[in-house]
């Protein structure tokens, strides 16, 4: 692996995100307000050959995981070609892994042409299994639509499938243990993750958010759960449960933070790669690539970057600044 991709605390950085697009056909109120948010121009995207390269360039470096994200990466047009260049790529240890986080409206459409261009698996939000919450709290009433995305995301063998829910207190707080028992029933994985403070509106409080510790302690008042061994780099820390097939899954970002095993570099839609989901300062690919550099000088703002990196995300600190871009143009 290059040298390059190892931060100033021994961090090696093997997990690329990819924010494929800004854009979301749904409006979680956690994240966008109802009108949108000013979404990124055209020219500034990436157009898929640089993102292609960018990713080639990592994998070069030794990056054997990729995701893609979003907004709704989905809505991207050629996102199936996006998923075939990129499973194509080979990196010293092989073909990088390849997933996708997504509000599933699109994979009835979509699910069996991701998994035959390389696609190996999925995580899909669902907040809330009542329609008219699930309204409420995306502005769109689609809960039909995502649960058939799920459906057809398993129909494609894009297994295992993890369930990811934002808890949020008075919200969909009260639905933990059915959730859980949905994602029991079908062999998914469920995930609760606690609310970063990324949204557009600036609305996050540290008081209001429901944290792992309720989390579980729900969980373990309906199940026997026991831990599991070393997560590794993974965000969620994750249970079995007894008596059934399953785990579930909390990820503490705030009360219970992992960026002491952080692997994670971001690229977003318009070319700006960053060293944490908080990050104050973006390395600018776009404008390096479209000045004429080579691929060298490509690795080479990809280490500087990740030097630049923060031990920890300090939200807790009281000079805690909310990074200016929204969790919808970072990618989550
Ligand atoms: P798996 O590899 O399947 O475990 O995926 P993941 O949990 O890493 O990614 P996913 O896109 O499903 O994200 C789930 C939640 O974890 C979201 O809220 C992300 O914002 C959050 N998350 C993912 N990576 C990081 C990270 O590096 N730092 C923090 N603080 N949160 C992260
Ligand atoms: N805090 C934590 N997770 C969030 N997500 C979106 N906004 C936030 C936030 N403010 C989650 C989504 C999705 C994943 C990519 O990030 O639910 O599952
Ligand atoms: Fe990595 Fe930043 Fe997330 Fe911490 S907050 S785990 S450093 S991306």
């Amino acid at each position: 692996r290059h040298p390059g991709l190892t931060d100033r605390f021994g961090r090696e950085h093997r997990d690329l995100r990819i924010s494929l697009t800004d854009r979301c056909s749904l409006r979680c109120t956690y994240c966008m307000p109802a009108e949108g948010v000013p979404w990124l121009q055209r020219e500034t995207m990436l157009s898929t050959d640089e993102m292609v390269r960018i990713a080639r360039v990592a994998v070069e470096m030794g990056v054997d995981e990729i995701r893609l994200t979003g907004g709704e990466p989905l809505l991207r047009a050629d996102v199936v070609d996006v998923v075939a260049r990129l499973a194509s790529l080979e990196g010293p240890g092989g073909r990088p892994e390849l997933s996708l986080t997504t509000n599933a409206l699109r994979l009835p459409a979509l699910a069996s042409q991701l998994r035959d261009a390389g696609l190996e698996r999925v995580n899909i939000s669902l907040d809330t299994l009542d329609r008219a919450r699930f309204h409420e709290l995306t502005r769109r009433d689609k809960l039909v639509e995502t649960l058939a995305g799920i459906a057809a995301a398993d129909a494609a063998g894009l297994s295992p499938i993890k369930i990811n829910a934002v808890a949020m207190r008075g919200v969909n707080d009260d639905e933990i243990v059915d959730l859980t028992q949905f994602c029991v029933d079908h062999g998914y994985q469920m995930r609760f993750i606690e609310q970063m403070p990324l949204d557009a509106g600036h609305t996050w409080d540290r008081q209001e958010m429901v944290t792992g510790e309720e989390i579980l302690a729900q969980l373990t008042e309906h199940w026997t759960l026991t831990e599991r061994g070393d997560r590794g780099a993974a965000p969620a820390q994750v249970w079995d449960i007894e008596g059934t097939d399953a785990s579930v899954g909390v990820i503490a970002s705030v009360t219970r933070p992992f960026c002491g095993t952080c692997d994670r570099v971001r690229l977003t839609a318009d070319g700006q790669l960053r060293a944490c989901l908080f990050a104050r300062q973006e390395s600018d690919l776009r404008a390096l690539m479209r000045g004429g550099a080579d691929d060298a000088a490509l690795a080479d703002a990809v280490a500087a970057c990740l030097q630049l990196k923060q031990p920890g995300h300090d939200i807790d600190d009281p000079s805690f600044l909310q990074p200016d871009r929204p969790m919808s143009a970072i990618g989550g």
